[in-house]
């Protein structure tokens, strides 16, 4: 299959994160493997994965950006994107901010060949196929650069995408990497699966349809996703349930026990700060 002016080897044999959070979205941009797995996972849990933890996820991704984009954030790093589904990233930002600019980065090809059309006119938003797990390819990547002036502040977005990375690949390194490229005033904003909550036979589970996807799913506790925000100071509410993150900015969508979020602010001296290695 091609993308754009590439050729790219698509495996549709196997799920993938990106075509099975299509799936639970309710988009069309999946295959049957993606489907079956996603069927797995509704059999076991009902609505909750393919419909509210999705919704839920989704919709605080769209107020955090509008958040930022109204603090006059006007650069937006979008690592694991995902699919085009209604109101994406540059949409939001640029429904605030029409001079905002947007990059998105995903490991899965299918999210560039989506995004290329999406943004054929679109002169200040892009999409690039890179691994967060290098985030030094990222950062030097003259699409990423021809964008994103990291001299001023950024809003880097981590949103569901933490738990498809392992213990062994060092999360908090690749966000070290990222923090340490980060101008005064730039903001994260994470949302993750938790294990605090859910009962632990429907995470098993999950985990269980995840082994056979092009990347493995980890849940991770409330104490373990807070310490993704290090060296960055947690704006109000916190790290919260994701539906009750800030609905005074938007839909606050479907409330579930199955994720934490929240947005934080790199460069001030808060209590969750620690010192910039
Ligand atoms: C659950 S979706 C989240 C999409 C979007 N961020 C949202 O919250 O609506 C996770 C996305 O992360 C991508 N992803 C997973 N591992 C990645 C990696 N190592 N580097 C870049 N993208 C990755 C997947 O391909 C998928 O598109």
């Amino acid at each position: 299959m091609t993308a754009g002016d590439r050729t790219i080897p698509f495996d549709v044999s196997r799920p993938s994160p990106a075509r099975m959070y299509d799936y639970f979205l309710g988009g069309k941009d999946n295959f049957p493997a993606d489907r079956e797995a996603g069927a797995k996972v509704k059999a076991a849990l009902g609505d909750v994965m393919s419909h509210d933890i999705v919704w839920e996820n989704r919709r605080f991704l769209q107020r955090a950006v509008r958040y930022l984009a109204g603090k006059g954030i006007d650069q937006f790093l979008d690592l694991g994107t995902g699919l085009p589904t209604q109101g994406n990233v540059h949409e939001i930002a640029q429904a605030v901010n029409p001079e905002a600019r947007v990059v998105y980065v995903d490991n899965d090809p299918i999210v560039l060949a989506h995004g290329r059309a999406l943004l054929a006119t679109n002169k200040t938003t892009t999409v690039i196929t890179a691994d967060m797990r290098e985030p030094g390819t990222v950062l030097a990547h003259p699409d990423v650069n021809a964008l994103i002036d990291f001299s001023r502040p950024v809003a880097i977005l981590f949103v569901a995408v933490f738990h498809f990375i392992r213990n062994t690949e060092r999360p908090q390194e690749i966000l070290r990497t990222f923090r340490e490229q980060l101008a005064p005033g730039s903001h994260l904003a994470l949302s993750h699966l938790t294990t605090d909550g859910p009962p632990a036979e429907e995470i098993a589970q999950v985990i269980d349809v995840y082994k056979g996807a092009t990347s493995p799913i980890v849940f991770r506790p409330r104490q373990e996703i807070e310490t993704f925000f290090d060296g960055f100071h947690l704006t109000d509410p916190g790290l919260v349930r994701p539906w009750s993150w800030r609905s005074d900015l938007g839909e606050p969508g479907p409330r579930t026990d199955w994720l934490y979020a929240g947005v934080a602010e790199f460069g001030d001296s808060g209590p969750h700060a620690t010192p910039q290695s």
